[in-house]
């Protein structure tokens, strides 16, 4: 880098001195088309419920999602993502549920796409643990999670999603060779304008605890995701696991969770000219939301987190975030 002169000639805060001068050579800056809005959806009528482990994010009804993407439309955020909390009595080992089209999911999507069109995107999951008993992602066999088993479920489960208007299709299963079937099964089945979101590095984290609580996946996960989650050591693995999903045809890629990996993002996107979505997790939302409520931060900090992701090369951020900052944008 060439630095033409020096102190005292130089003082760089010069350019720092008025609003209107760092508003002038700000760098990168956070609009509501960055954001993309987690919605929890569970049974019943009526129903708005708050999440113990998630201040200010609730779970809706499928009658009362419009309370929320009412909001999210008018200010013009551009996807939702869905997630289900599954009644227990639902759940069973191989997570059935996922291919029921009249899941939660599938209820939810109908309705958003019948009530918004085309207004709004719409992002689906795909992975099987809000759905199985044991709160694993796939299949599991004697202790180990089944790969090409819990695929050719994934694949039913796409295909379902997809049938029913989903826009985006989000594999955050891990498995490998997913992102590769599902492309083939959605093309032959004239799909060709699904998109594949794959979570192509999504690593085992401590971050995603509030978020088992929301789905209601706490309680039963035996055991951890370390077979199939990386390992939050790596990162030459991850530009391996992006390459591999984008020679399978992914559209997108995320990186998840965010702020502890926005190396892993700059990586990929230094490596590869493909968009790269940052997924701000359950757990770093409740550790932000908490430290505001407790006035140990102030409500500042929830936009230089996302702007942290623009800055390390992130094109849009999945945030519980989104629907309270968007009117501030
Ligand atoms: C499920 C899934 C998880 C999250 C999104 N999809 C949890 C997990 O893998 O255990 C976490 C999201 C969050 O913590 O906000 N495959």
């Amino acid at each position: 880098m060439i630095i033409t002169g020096k102190y005292p000639n130089l003082r760089l805060r010069r350019n720092r001195k008025r609003d209107w001068i760092r508003r002038l050579v700000q760098e990168n800056n956070l609009s509501v088309n960055d954001l993309i809005l987690p919605i929890f959806i569970i049974d019943g009528k009526n129903k708005v419920e708050s999440i113990k482990s998630m201040p200010d994010v609730f779970r809706y009804s499928i009658d009362k999602i419009p309370t929320i993407l009412d909001k999210a439309v008018k200010s013009k955020i551009p996807m939702v993502a869905l997630f289900p909390y599954t009644n227990s009595k639902l759940k069973n080992s191989t997570g059935i549920e996922a291919l029921n089209e009249n899941n939660l999911v599938c209820k939810a999507i109908r309705l958003i796409k019948k009530k918004y069109k085309n207004n709004i995107g719409i992002m689906c999951d795909v992975a099987l643990d809000p759905y199985t008993s044991h709160g694993h992602d796939g299949l599991l066999y004697k202790g180990k999670i089944l790969n090409d088993e819990t695929v050719e479920i994934l694949i039913k489960q796409s295909l379902l999603q997809a049938e029913m208007g989903c826009d985006v299709i989000a594999p955050s299963d891990m498995m490998d060779g997913r992102i590769g079937k599902i492309r083939k099964s959605l093309d032959k089945n004239k799909f060709q304008d699904v998109q594949i979101l794959s979570y192509a590095a999504k690593y085992a984290s401590s971050f995603y605890g509030p978020f088992r609580e929301a789905v209601g996946s706490n309680k039963s996960l035996k055991g951890d995701k370390k077979t199939y989650q990386m390992d939050f050591s790596n990162n030459q693995e991850a530009l391996r696991e992006i390459a591999l999903d984008i020679k399978e045809g992914a559209d997108l890629v995320m990186v998840k969770p965010g702020m502890p990996y926005l190396d892993i993002i700059r990586n990929i996107k230094d490596n590869f000219k493909i968009p790269v979505f940052a997924y701000q997790v359950s757990g770093e939302y409740s550790l932000i939301k908490n430290g505001i409520n407790k006035k140990l931060i102030n409500e500042n900090s929830i936009l230089e987190s996302l702007i942290g992701f623009k800055r390390a090369g992130a094109s849009a951020i999945v945030t519980y975030f989104a629907d309270k900052i968007a009117k501030n944008l």
